[in-house]
């Protein structure tokens, strides 16, 4: 079977992985893999199935849990008019709502449990079978493109990340608690990375990025530049 491309970009979020990635899909005409939206979406659904709550404190219905992961008929449709790659579920398109701090907890949660991530990996997987593919996440280079032709782990510190985030919500007009975000920021990090599946860690063979204190477009360089080593030309 001819094999495509595949380019991982994990870390955690705030680090740019999203910025980069969309530049080098973009770049290279690959399709764009954001990993972060499916668990995202289950759990909205979980939330909203009242599964998992707001405060995390409750345990968790995994039978539950699984059965509504499996439930849903998750596909991409390439969007003509945005050039991305719009996720459906349930014939519902899935846009904004699930791009909230809130929602991106809700992720995190049910981001721990196997039965939810094995019932993602061949969606995830598939996307590569048809176009060279950037894909955005935390275990894109560990665990669902182990053969994946260039590796990066793309990471800032904590309140690096929270400083930008903060900025954001500035720019869009909206009230922002440093300490509030950082706090939630942590609380996320300490969760993916400390899971047993398929934590949040660089692949052995990644390139590693601290942009603390580098600019996007810095940022994108470092990556294109680890791409051409790897044999990727633009
Ligand atoms: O990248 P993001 O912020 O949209 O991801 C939301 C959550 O989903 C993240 O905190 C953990 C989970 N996630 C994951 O476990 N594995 C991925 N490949 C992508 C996201």
């Amino acid at each position: 079977m001819l094999r495509y491309p595949v380019i991982c970009i994990d870390g955690p979020s705030g680090a740019g992985k999203g910025t980069a990635a969309w530049r080098l899909a973009q770049a290279l005409g690959y399709r764009l893999l954001d990993s972060g939206a499916l668990y995202r979406i289950v759990g909205l659904k979980a939330f909203t199935a009242g599964l998992i709550t707001a405060d995390a404190q409750h345990p968790i219905d995994e039978v539950a849990l699984s059965k509504l992961t499996q439930s849903l008929q998750i596909t991409f449709q390439l969007n003509n008019d945005s050039g991305r790659v719009d996720i459906i579920v349930n014939d519902e398109t899935i846009g904004e709502q699930v791009r909230n701090e809130t929602v991106g907890g809700y992720a995190s949660q049910v981001a721990v449990f196997p039965q939810v991530r094995q019932a993602l990996l061949k969606l995830q997987q598939d996307m590569a079978t048809r176009s060279g593919l950037v894909a955005d996440g935390r275990d894109m280079g560990t665990v669902v493109f182990p053969d994946a032709d260039a590796k990066i782990f793309l990471t800032a510190s904590a309140r690096a990340r929270a400083e930008r985030r903060v900025i954001q919500l500035i720019n869009a007009g909206q009230i922002a608690d440093f300490e509030a975000i950082l706090t939630k920021i942590k609380e996320r990090d300490d969760r993916d990375e400390n899971r047993t599946a398929a934590p949040s860690k660089p692949a052995e063979d990644a390139l590693l990025i601290d942009s603390s204190t580098l600019n996007a477009d810095v940022v994108y360089q470092k990556i294109k530049a680890h791409c051409q080593a790897k044999g990727i030309y633009f």
